[in-house]
């Protein structure tokens, strides 16, 4: 399973991609927006961070104005993939840039039907929200049960699912667990995957013994 880590904070990203465990980045407007910082500015630096996708979203709403927005986003770096919401226009701006050759996210997918589409349309990712259904009283996770189970019948179709709006460590195990073939997480989320307190106590322990020997490997 490809990680991705969902923010516009560059300094998170530049830590958490030491790790090797970074495959991409995922931006929105609002991750931008909480940045404070130029648009552009951002996406270029991050694209310098990171070898894999850097997601970008346009803001435009008509296919037309969209492919334009894309396009200047996909001019940025080599990297960037073009992140396009799932309505009637997204869809037909997707196709217009994979056939292009620029990749696409398509993004705010919230139905197994929605996912289906997007894999129509030829986008290089779906981002299925699984957070936001969960928040509503909805199954997130049964959505990338379904999305995963549809795409397997054609085994052609080369979108890959992007498991979006994670919440917590468990969301990644289910996800990993249903083959999904990526996840982005908040940098938080990645943190904590990272973390178990028997693994702090064990440490704690044996620091503890070592000390007593008085030795040093240096
Ligand atoms: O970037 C898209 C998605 O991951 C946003 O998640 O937490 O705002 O629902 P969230």
């Amino acid at each position: 399973m490809k990680f991705f880590v969902d923010t516009a904070d560059v300094a998170e990203i530049d830590d958490l991609a030491a790790t090797g465990l970074v495959d991409g980045v995922t931006t929105n407007p609002s991750l931008v927006a909480k940045s404070g910082r130029s648009f552009v500015e951002v996406v270029r630096e991050i694209c310098g961070l990171v070898d894999g996708p850097v997601s970008a979203e346009v803001t435009a709403l008509e296919a037309e104005a969209m492919v334009a927005e894309g396009r200047a986003l996909a001019d940025l770096a080599a990297n960037v993939c073009v992140k396009l919401p799932l309505t009637f226009d997204g869809l037909k701006a997707c196709r217009q840039l994979r056939r292009a050759n620029i990749p696409v996210n398509v993004t705010l997918c919230f139905s197994a039907a929605q996912a289906l589409l997007a894999a129509k349309a030829g986008a290089s990712f779906v981002s299925p929200f699984i957070g936001r259904l969960d928040d509503q009283g909805q199954d997130g996770m049964q959505l990338i049960a379904d999305i995963s189970e549809i795409y397997a019948q054609y085994p052609r179709l080369e979108t890959e699912v992007l498991v979006a709006s994670v919440r917590h460590p468990m969301h990644v195990v289910e996800a990993a667990k249903l083959g999904a073939d990526v996840a982005t997480l908040p940098p938080s989320v990645l943190r904590q995957l990272i973390k178990h307190p028997l693994t702090d106590k064990g440490l704690d322990a044996f620091l503890a013994d070592w000390a007593k020997t008085g030795q040093s490997i240096l």
